[in-house]
């Protein structure tokens, strides 16, 4: 749990609306203790309850984590498979505690190549969990940024041939009307554990103007404490957008 004075800190500044996460490091973590790799993504699963738990208390509207990118099936069956079967012990096992917290559970990415029951607890879990609105959990499954995007030019296009939308109606907003999560507000803060130093793909419409922390612990490690240091990282920074 979060310490008293890391409260009182982060209580002091503006406490960013919407953090994403790039959660990196779990196979080096294992590494490190000679441990199977599906042990580090377990431990990352913990971190996951953590930084839920951490966002709930700090007051955080939006958490969105990068659970599985579309690049990430090029990894051995065996460690898909085990990263597949964590989401669906997670989505199982952790469903009724995120309801009772008020968080509402949604996904991006394409769903469409997973198996049907991980589907359906998908569903489940956005269905049951719609009406919360303590904190929005965002899993990004099978996500990418520049998918997501021509995906949007794909629906523009199709808006404009049938009449829906006009070509010199097409600016910034309605590329971002047809993105993943419209809905939503962009990313204040996106956080990457494990020392890279890079997007990875990952929200690259979302984050333009996103404050970006990179971390040199690995995601198993990270706790409360970290999303508090993080949380006043970002308030000592002064945010200028461009063109102010
Ligand atoms: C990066 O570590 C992590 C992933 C590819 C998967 C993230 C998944 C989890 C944290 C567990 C399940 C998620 C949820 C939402 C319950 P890596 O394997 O790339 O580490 P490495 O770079 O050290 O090898």
């Amino acid at each position: 749990m979060l310490s008293a004075q890391a409260i009182e800190k982060t209580a002091a500044g503006r406490v960013p609306r919407h953090i994403a996460i790039i959660m990196d490091g779990n196979g080096r973590w294992a590494a490190a203790r000679r441990l199977p790799r599906a042990i580090g993504h377990r431990r990352g699963a913990d971190a996951v309850r953590r930084a839920v738990e951490g966002c709930i208390a700090q007051g955080v509207s939006v958490l969105t984590l990068y659970a599985f990118s579309s690049e990430n099936w090029k990894r051995p069956a065996d460690e898909i498979e085990d990263l597949m079967a964590l989401l669906r012990i997670y989505l199982e096992r952790e469903i009724d505690e995120l309801d009772r917290n008020q968080v509402r559970v949604r996904f991006i990415g394409d769903r469409g190549p997973f198996s049907e029951d991980l589907r359906a607890l998908i569903s489940e879990a956005e269905s049951r969990t719609r009406g919360n609105g303590r904190l929005t959990l965002v899993i990004a499954l099978n996500y990418g940024g520049r998918a997501e995007i021509v995906e949007a030019c794909r629906r523009i296009a199709r808006d404009v041939a049938e009449g829906r939308l006009d070509v010199e109606a097409i600016d910034e907003a309605a590329l971002a009307a047809r993105l993943h999560a419209p809905d939503l507000p962009d990313p204040d803060l996106v956080i990457r554990t494990s020392g890279e130093q890079r997007l990875s793909n990952f929200l690259l419409w979302q984050s333009a103007y996103a404050e970006l922390l990179f971390l040199d612990l690995l995601w198993p490690d990270f706790d409360e404490a970290t999303l508090a240091a993080a949380i006043a990282e970002y308030q000592s920074r002064e945010r200028r957008f461009g063109g102010r």
